[in-house]
């Protein structure tokens, strides 16, 4: 087992996730472990994650420093690496520049961890304060032209650091490095694979439940599709899906989810219209951290009415994903969006919370769905979010604006599917970015909406990058958005990346 210790990076279960797919398991623990308790768990390596604060400043995260003399071989990155440094003597320069972004390297050294990589790479940067110079004892490995010291290791005492981010797939040869000190340098063995996470988790739930029942929140979407089978598979009929339908859905969505999960799955499943009471609490309201929390807690409200309406339920089980988690702020990390499911949850709420896939990436959790026999339509759909259509319009939303996305997501799918783009694509929607501007139209003036094209590829949704949809697709989406939808007379097309954007755009 590989350990990570949390010092509040938002990658830093990216980092778990890579050394996974490596098939060694790996946990993310908080920083705050004690060299004692490491003892205990007996890790393979150690990995020190970045994080948004100073070794100087007051909020730094401190770690148990009896940890580098346990003989575990370490890594540090970017924060990790600074720790490090700082500990043994080095010097940490403090600065408020960020350097952001992709940045060129040269390795200058031999060093296990840059064995299998070329001289000259490309790696992702994102940081302010760097080390100037390496603690006695230690070997500058890379340099990049903001920092003199870009990976430093002391083989002996087997501890390597790393200012950028070998965890972030725009890092060229990110997953060598952690695969050379995986393998090479801690000597890890790969056995742990996705049937392992099942029996893990099955055993898990049974433990926790017994004979009680389980309402299980169903979107229709992959997460809480997988969720939903394995819970299946663990406790059978103690299981109730709820499918609340919120009015925030994509066209015809309802029925579709209904139509699927009864061909696909042997489940009780009850749909509950809420429409009306999710609209009622949304009119009005343009902030889109308190739009994540009305949602998140009217979800509960209604899970909580039908658990009262059963017998004997005392756990919601969600699709929470590891993504929603650290997104929605931690401990230590940032508060980006509160995902619905996450940062949405209401403090007094009533049933206890079953979340198996909240350690998992979507693509692991794709995975883990095939592996429990889930149909590939629902494994394969592309991810939508809790709170659905209600974050793709800028600001207060109504029925007409809502008719607006709806209909436009709707000819956005239908071409991307015609073009047989549908697969390559991670998602692609609509956004009405409450921006009305002059057009022309059969000889008249129009003053009318602008919508965005939103199409991005990614792996995880950690990261993304906008989508080279072919021109031809465009414009014939754009030639029908605005033929076939009211109130369109301008089409846009986001070209940001994630980083620094996020996928939605609320
Ligand atoms: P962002 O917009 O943060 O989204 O780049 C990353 C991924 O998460 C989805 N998303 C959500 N999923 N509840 C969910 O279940 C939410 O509240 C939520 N917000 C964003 C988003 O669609 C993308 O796939």
């Amino acid at each position: 087992m590989i350990l990570v210790l949390d010092f509040g990076s938002q990658y830093n279960q990216l980092i778990t996730r890579r050394i996974r797919e490596f098939g060694v398991y790996s946990e993310l623990h908080s920083h705050k472990m004690t060299a004692e308790e490491i003892k205990e768990l007996n890790p393979s390596g150690i990995v020190l994650s970045g994080g948004p604060n100073s070794v100087y400043g007051e909020n730094g995260f401190r770690m148990d420093t009896a940890i580098f003399d346990l003989d575990i071989p370490v890594l540090g990155i970017c924060y990790g690496m600074q720790l490090m440094t700082h500990h043994f003597g080095g010097q940490v320069e403090r600065t408020q520049q960020r350097e952001y972004g992709k940045a060129d390297v040269s390795v200058k050294n031999d060093s296990l961890l840059f064995q299998k990589t070329p001289v000259e790479q490309t790696v992702w940067m994102s940081h302010s304060d760097k080390v100037i110079e390496a603690p006695s004892g230690f070997q500058v490995d890379a340099v990049s032209p903001a920092c003199p010291v870009a990976a430093i290791s002391d083989r002996n005492r087997k501890l390597y650091g790393v200012q950028f981010h070998p965890e972030v797939r725009h890092t060229e040869y990110g997953n060598d490095l952690l695969r050379s000190f995986v393998f090479d340098v801690c000597e890890a063995t790969a056995d742990w694979t996705m049937e392992h996470f099942i029996d893990l988790e099955v055993e898990k739930i049974r433990a926790e439940v017994g004979e009680r029942n389980v309402l299980c929140g169903l979107s229709g979407g992959v997460d809480s599709s997988v969720v939903a089978a394995l819970l299946h598979r663990a406790i059978g009929d103690q299981l109730t899906c709820i499918f609340v339908d919120h009015g925030l859905l994509r066209k015809d969505e309802g029925d579709d989810v209904m139509r699927f999960l009864g061909d696909g799955f042997n489940m009780n499943i009850i749909r509950v219209d809420a429409k009306d009471r999710f609209l009622t609490k949304l009119s009005g309201v343009d902030d889109p951290e308190l739009k994540r929390k009305i949602i998140g807690n009217e979800f509960i409200e209604v899970f909580d009415e039908e658990a009262s309406k059963l017998e004997n339920v005392d756990y919601l089980a969600q699709g929470t994903l590891y993504t929603d988690v650290i997104e929605s702020g931690t401990e230590t990390a940032q508060t980006i969006k509160s995902h619905h499911n996450v940062g949405g949850l209401p403090e007094d709420m009533e049933l206890k919370l079953i979340e198996p896939l909240n350690t998992l990436f979507k693509d692991e959790v794709r995975e883990l769905g095939t592996e429990l026999g889930v149909p590939e339509h629902i494994v394969w759909r592309q991810p939508f979010p809790g709170p659905g259509l209600s974050i793709r319009i800028l600001g207060a939303l109504d029925e007409e604006k809502l008719e607006i996305v709806r209909e436009s997501d709707a000819i956005l799918r239908d071409e991307i599917k015609e073009a047989g783009l549908d697969r390559d694509i991670w998602q692609y929607f609509t956004v009405l970015p409450n921006i009305k501007s002059v057009g022309v139209m059969g000889d008249e003036r129009t003053y009318d909406h602008t919508i965005g094209i939103r199409a991005v590829t990614s792996i995880d949704g950690m990261t993304s990058d906008w989508a080279r949809i072919p021109w031809h697709v465009l414009e014939k989406v754009s030639t029908r958005l605005v033929n076939e939808v009211s109130h369109i007379n301008r089409v846009v097309y986001d070209i940001t990346s994630k980083p620094p954007s996020t996928i939605e755009w609320e």
